[in-house]
This record gives C-alpha cells, structure tokens and sequence, in this order.
C-alpha cells in the first residue's frame, strides 16, 4: 500500500492560507501544476487579475508526484516522433522543449529552487535494446542536439550495452518549483484557492466555472490545466492515453549522478535527489501501465523493488509514490485554445511524461495567446495533426476504450458479491446496479462502481487502495472522492445492499 502518495520532497505547503475565490477575474486557471502555475505567473507578470482554482492542493497531481527531470533527450521519444512526423515537426518540438528548459531552469536559478544539472542517457538495458538506444542518438543528432554514443558502462552498477548521453541536463526539486512559482505569483497579486474542485464550466456570456460545492466564478478567459482536461466539448479525453507509474525513493550515500532511462520497456528510469535536509536518496521509478489495466498495482512496484536490490546493494527504502501522466494518439502534446471554447478557453496535455519542458512551454504559449502575442510553435507542435497518424493513434485509443468497455461491463454483471480480506476491493452486480466495494483500514465502503464521467466500470487499484477507471483514467479514492479527472463528481455512497 502507498500510505499517502507523499514524494521525497515537500508538497508547497508554505504557499500560504487558501484564498478567498472572488466573484470575477480576468483569468481563470484551473489547476495547479506546473501548466497551471507557470500560465497563472506570467499572466499575473503582466498585470492581470488572476485567480487559479486547485481541487485539492498545489503539487497533488502529476507535477509534485513526478521524477521531474528536465530534459531535451527522453527516452526514445524524438525517434518514435520522426517514424509518425516530419522532421520540421519533431524540430520544432525540441525548440518549444528547450524554450521550456531555459525558461524553467533560469527561473529556478533565480529563485533559489533546488536544481541540479546532470547528464541524461537513454542506455540500452540489453542487447535487444541497443537499436532503440542508436535509433535515439541518431534522431538526436539529426535534430541538432550535442548528442554522444557510448559503448561504455555508464556510471551505474548494472549493466549497459550502449547509451546516448546528452551533457548539459537538470533535475528539479517539484515541490521547491511549485512553492517558488506559487509565491511569485501570490506576490504579483494573483490569487490561489486550494480545495476547490471545478465541476463544471459554461461559456454562455462571459465564461463562468461553476465548483462542486455551488461556488461560482466568471473570467474573460479560462485555462484548464488539470492533466486529463475536465470538459468534455473538446473531446481531448478521447484522444489520450492515461498510464500510471511509480516512483521508489532510497537512501543511499553516493547514488550515481546522472538521469537514465532505458530504451525499451519495461522502463526504468534513475536519479538522484536530496531530502529537505540534505541527505542523498536515489529514485528508482518506470515500470508503468495504463490506469485501470492492469491485474494488480502492486506487482509494479514490486516489480522495482526486485529490480533495485538486484543492482543496489545496502539500499533502504524510504518512500513511494505514483502519479500519471498522458499521450496523444499523434504522440504530441495537445495545448492551446479549446475547440468549442468560444475562443475564451484554454488547454494543455498530452506530455508523455515530459511535462516539466512541454508543460512550460505549453504554459508560456497560452499566456502569450491571451495576452495578445501567440508564438508560432503553439500552432506547429500542439495543434499539428497529420490526418493519417490521427487516425492511426486515435483508432488505437478507440480500440483500448471499446475493449475495457466489454471486459468491465462483462466482469461487472457476472461477478457475485464475495468476501473481501483487508486491503482488498471488487465490483459485483447487484440487481440492476453495479457495487464497488473495498475493505481498508478505514472499514468496509461500498460506492457505485460506474465512474462519473461516461460509465466506465470501475477497477480495484491493490496499491494504493483507490478505484480506477480503464476508460480515460479517472480516478477515486475507496470513499468515492476524485483523485484524478476528467471525472468532477464524487462516487455515490451506498450504505448497505438495499440503499441506492
Ligand atoms: C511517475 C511520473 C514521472 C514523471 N517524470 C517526469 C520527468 O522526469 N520529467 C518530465 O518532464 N515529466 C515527467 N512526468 C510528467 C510530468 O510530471 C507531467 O507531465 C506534468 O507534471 C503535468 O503537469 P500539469 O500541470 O499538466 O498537471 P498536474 O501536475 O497533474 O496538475 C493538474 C492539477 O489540476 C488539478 N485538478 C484536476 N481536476 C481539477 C478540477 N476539476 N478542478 C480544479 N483542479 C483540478 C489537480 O488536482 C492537479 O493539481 C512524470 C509523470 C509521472 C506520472
Ligand atoms: S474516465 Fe471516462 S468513463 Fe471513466
């Protein structure tokens, strides 16, 4: 069991008392991550009355829980770009990447936020690796990055049989960038509401987002930056792929001072990092699946644990954690205006795991959009979309969808109601309605089992004790709470087998 999903590193804590939401601002932006921050601070930079709305607490999403490496070189990603993009394209993504790096990484610089520069290698983990790995550093090579190939062992204590290694990278502290670009923000007068969870929004007159809880909020313009976009009319949910991952935090001495990622699956990723008092751990994490699809959780993580022992001796464990994160059918991030948005709203996604440098970018895009001066790479990376690779990647994503439909609403009405040890949660039929019931420490919680955003049914997560939807990647806490979009509304209770 993850106990509470908190990082190495502190969640921003120190931002201050939520905010009062106020009746109207120029800007809404809901979520805060660091799209949602970044966009929030450069508006606010320039003069306008902002105001970002978090549903839980800043840093809950996949930016506080991330490995958050910065990074022009990730993993396999600028080859598997060129097979599906042209060469322009897949260009001009790595200078909209670098614009993120040099913005984030001078920023933290300057604000005294923990940031370590590092090397970062994609290395091939065995023989059958070793074409990815080249395929990488020829790609990179051909996009103009100071690339090397290495036959050599890198600086780890297993095996490699080949790497490309970019010189020149960092590795941030999330929840030191947070606090900095929350505090900043707080200081050009913007204000931040924790706790406060966007249900719904309508663009009928001026935009207006509407909280669960009835509060009311109008903008001239509204960024969504809440991982899996909550509102449905653009329909980027449907084009997107949730995976989860986990990061395992050890304490170690003298872990190896570089950022590596194996090119092929399953993908284990390293760093190094430093606990608020200073000590060194080392970051194990990779080993993902797509929300929802997998039989148990927990053998991901175990599945890090063996391989960590395995090459690490004398390591302790301190800390695990999991977030997730999305991809494009066309492999590319999604951000920019909404479709159907009336021309007021905004949205990113899509990083692949790469958010710290597409998710600032994406963030200083929409900022430049609403203030008045867009940037060309908005329209060349984020909206780009080769009608053939669309299909392609959409067709895959529709394919995943329609097959956990039928395996979930199959499991669903065969299954009968069985007895549950701790720890444990299963959905059963009962009469016309699907329970979901789990065992935690807390007792036993039945909920409806179908998500609240289009009905998937709903899967037992063994790791971290929540209910999963393999649709789009929703999820909720046994209680029925939202942990992750685009859902916006709580499970149902059920109290016994008659209520409803
Ligand atoms: C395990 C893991 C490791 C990763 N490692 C790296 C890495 O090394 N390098 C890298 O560049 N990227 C990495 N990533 C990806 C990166 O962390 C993400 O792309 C990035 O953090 C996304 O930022 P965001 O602001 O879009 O979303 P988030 O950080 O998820 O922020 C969205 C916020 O919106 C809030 N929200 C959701 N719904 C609502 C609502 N209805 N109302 C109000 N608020 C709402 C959420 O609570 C959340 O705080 C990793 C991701 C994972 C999962
Ligand atoms: S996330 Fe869309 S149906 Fe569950």
């Amino acid at each position: 069991m993850i106990d509470d999903n908190r990082p190495v590193w502190e969640v921003p804590a120190a931002v201050g008392p939520s905010d009062e939401l106020p009746d109207a601002c120029e800007d809404l932006v809901i979520g805060a991550g660091v799209v949602g921050l970044t966009t929030a601070l450069l508006l606010a930079r320039a003069g306008r009355r902002v105001c970002v709305v978090e549903a839980r607490y800043v840093g809950a999403g996949s930016t506080g829980h991330s490995s958050a490496k910065v990074s022009l070189l990730q993993g396999t990603r600028l080859s598997s770009l060129l097979k599906d993009h042209d060469r322009e394209t897949v260009r001009t993504y790595v200078e909209a990447n670098r614009v993120g790096f040099d913005w984030l990484t001078e920023f933290a610089d300057e604000h005294g936020v923990r940031i370590d520069r590092r090397p970062a290698a994609t290395f091939a983990a065995s023989p059958t690796q070793v074409s990815s790995a080249r395929s990488e550093y020829v790609a990179a090579k051909a996009l103009g990055l100071p690339v090397e190939w290495t036959e050599d062992d890198l600086d780890v204590p297993f095996p490699t049989h080949g790497a490309v290694v970019l010189p020149g990278q960092a590795q941030v502290d999330p929840g030191s960038l947070l606090q900095a670009l929350a505090a900043e923000y707080r200081e050009n007068g913007g204000t931040l509401v924790e706790g406060a969870r966007v249900e719904h929004v309508s663009k009928v007159g001026h935009p207006r987002a509407k909280l669960t809880d009835g509060r009311e909020i109008t903008a001239e313009s509204i960024v969504v930056a809440t991982g899996a976009p909550i509102l449905d009319r653009s329909l980027a949910f449907s084009d997107l792929e949730p995976q989860r991952s986990y990061v395992v935090a050890y304490e170690m001495g003298n872990p190896p001072r570089l950022m590596a990622l194996s090119a092929g699956s399953p993908s284990v990723s390293i760093r190094d990092a430093f606990t608020d008092d200073g000590r060194s751990v080392l970051l194990v994490g990779g080993f993902g699946h797509g929300v929802g699809r997998t039989a148990s959780e927990r053998e991901h993580v175990e599945a890090i644990r063996t391989w960590t022992t395995e090459h690490f001796s004398g390591v302790q464990e301190t800390a695990v954690w999991s977030a997730q994160d999305y991809t494009t059918g066309n492999g590319l991030p999604r951000y920019g205006r909404m479709p159907r948005g009336g021309g007021r709203m905004w949205f990113a996604t899509g990083f692949a795991k790469w958010g710290f440098t597409n998710g600032t970018a994406a963030a200083i895009a929409i900022a430049q959009d609403i203030l008045g001066s867009p940037v060309a790479w908005m329209k060349d990376v984020a909206d780009h979309s080769s009608p053939l690779v669309s299909v392609r990647g959409r067709a895959h994503i529709n394919a995943g969808v329609a097959r956990e439909t039928v395996t979930g609403v199959a499991r669903a009405v065969t299954a009968e109601r069985r007895q549950l040890e701790p720890g444990q949660g299963a959905v059963h039929r009962e009469g016309a309605r699907i329970v979901a019931e789990s065992r935690t420490e807390s007792g036993v919680c039945r909920v409806k089992g179908l998500c609240t955003h289009l009905g998937g049914v709903l899967r037992w997560n063994d790791v971290e004790q929540s209910w999963d939807c393999p649709l789009h990647g929703s999820r909720f806490s046994a209680e029925g709470e939202v942990l992750n979009g685009p859902a916006t509304r709580p499970l149902a209770r059920l109290a016994d087998e008659s209520d409803d």
